[in-house]
């Protein structure tokens, strides 16, 4: 029996990226048939919408993909370091707050998102969305389901390392 492997993905709200990478994730696990092997959740660096369902154009882009977002959002807390085997933030910023509450030994934990593309080798950000249209919505959608194909074949490849 394979231990489960826990995975965080954490952006600013916690109500647009990184809900949307949490059900695309949790999507392809079950399309595998891997549940008992994964616990994945999200959460945001700020607790501005602490409680609160994910945005309403996340949720809408998430339904015309068959993806059904229930997450309430929450503030990424220290205890995720011991509580998570891997973390993942959407850009820059929220990597830098996450690096700045980890001890040395927790660093290796934290990833970027962008280190799973191979379609935007020079971008280190996935798109803040909450200020612009949900076509751009639809765009970081499908910019982090192609991450999270790339994220879930690592996730498996380590696994058996
Ligand atoms: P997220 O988007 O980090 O992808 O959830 C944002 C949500 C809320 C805010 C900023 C970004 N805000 O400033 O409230």
């Amino acid at each position: 029996m394979q231990q489960e492997k826990k995975v965080l993905f954490v952006c600013l709200g916690n109500i647009c990226r990184s809900p949307m990478a949490e059900g695309i994730l949790k999507k392809k696990v079950k399309e595998q048939g891997l549940e008992d092997l994964f616990f994945i959740d999200s959460c945001g660096t700020i607790g501005a919408h602490s409680g609160e369902m994910a945005d309403h154009r996340a949720r809408k882009v998430a339904q015309k993909n068959n993806i059904e977002i229930t997450h309430r959002a929450r503030k990424f807390t220290k205890n995720d370091f011991q509580k998570f085997d891997v973390i993942i933030a959407m850009d820059t910023q929220n990597l830098f707050e996450i690096q700045r509450l980890a001890q040395p030994s927790q660093m290796e934990k934290v990833k970027l998102m962008m280190e799973f593309s191979d379609q935007f080798p020079a971008e280190r950000n996935v798109y803040d969305p909450y200020y612009d249209t949900e076509e751009k919505f639809e765009e970081v959608f499908q910019l982090l389901n192609h991450c999270s194909t790339k994220l879930l074949q690592s996730l498996i490849s380590n696994s058996h390392e």
